[in-house]
């Protein structure tokens, strides 16, 4: 396509503008980009004197997108995804992966991640690896501001158009200290309604760890008594171990031998919550190179027992199903 005018709107312009509208305000832009504040101001400004419009609007703390700064950031994602796409192509004829990969994962990846990244990372030393760990629902906030290439969790959100995997189980058990009498009831299981007479320890509002229990529960008619809320998994089993009382876990934040934490798990019918971890991205973002080649990285080496998994004897991997 030929211009007859060169647009006056750089490219360091409009990777600020589209890093304030996904990331929702100039300060956070900036720290993005690592850039100054007033740099990133100044990019803004020129840039809507560029195309002649208002493009963005003073909203609470924030800022917000005018009509033109919707278009604009539509056109700027497709330029963007061009421009990768280019990128990639250059790379692959050079038969070398360039870039970054941006991942977030819940807490309960943390246990795991860093085992799937090892080998990736070793096969293409030319990927740097941004790894971002945090609950559910912060998770969740990244996908709406299309923060990452792929993110790692249980349960994706409805409300935003995503591709998913599953990429492995996540069963959710319940645990006690290692000396709990309910330890010893092998093989006799106790009644799942033994659940609503206990205390049990819960993750932060925004866990889905904590989601996925209370719909268990609420699913069996129960509404747990919630004695102590605590906001990590570590700070749960430490508290387990302390005999301050019972939770539900994900199986791959404990040790391969529960015992050496202080910690057993306790045999009850109808536990483990079967769940399963998924990767996910957004529908309307194209799937980078370098993240499209991780996850065929991830299926590869999952179809492999025991390559990636952080614990063998609690991981048989998932056969991968990609979303349509
Ligand atoms: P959590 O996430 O870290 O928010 O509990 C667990 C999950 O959603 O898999």
């Amino acid at each position: 396509m030929y211009l007859s005018k060169l647009p006056r709107a750089s490219f360091a312009q409009l990777r600020s503008f589209e890093a304030v509208a996904r990331l929702g305000g100039i300060t956070k832009a900036a720290k993005a980009l690592h850039l100054t504040q007033p740099t990133v101001s100044t990019q803004l400004r020129e840039l809507s004197e560029a195309v002649g419009v208002a493009l963005l609007t003073p909203a609470g703390r924030g800022v917000q997108l005018t009509d033109a700064g919707r278009d604009l950031l539509h056109t700027v994602s497709r330029m963007f995804g061009q421009w990768q796409e280019f990128e990639d192509g250059v790379a692959d004829a050079q038969g070398m992966l360039r870039g970054s990969l941006r991942i977030a994962g819940v807490t309960t990846t943390e246990y795991f991640l860093a085992q799937w990244l090892k080998p990736f990372v070793q096969t293409y030393p030319g990927i740097e690896v941004d790894l971002t760990i945090d609950n559910r629902d912060a998770v969740v906030t990244r996908l709406e501001r299309a923060q990452d290439d792929l993110c790692v969790m249980m349960m994706p959100p409805q409300h935003i158009a995503l591709h998913h995997t599953a990429v492995m189980h996540n069963p959710l058990v319940l645990i006690g200290p290692a000396d709990h009498p309910w330890a010893s009831a092998r093989p006799r299981k106790k009644p799942l309604r033994s659940l609503a007479d206990i205390g049990l320890l819960m993750r932060e509002k925004g866990s889905g760890t904590r989601q996925a229990t209370l719909d268990f529960l609420a699913q069996h008619g129960m509404a747990p008594s919630i004695r102590m809320t605590l906001g990590s998994n570590e700070a749960i089993k430490h508290a387990v171990a302390a005999d301050l009382g019972l939770a539900i876990v994900s199986q791959h934040t404990l040790a391969s031998d529960p015992a050496r934490e202080g910690l057993a798990v306790l045999p009850v019918a109808g536990l483990p919550i079967a769940r399963s971890w998924q990767l996910v991205w957004r529908r309307d973002r194209r799937l980078s190179r370098i993240a499209s080649v991780f996850m065929d990285f991830v299926q590869r080496e999952l179809a492999v027992p025991g390559q990636l998994q952080a614990k063998a004897q609690n991981a048989a991997a998932l056969a991968i199903k990609r979303s349509a």
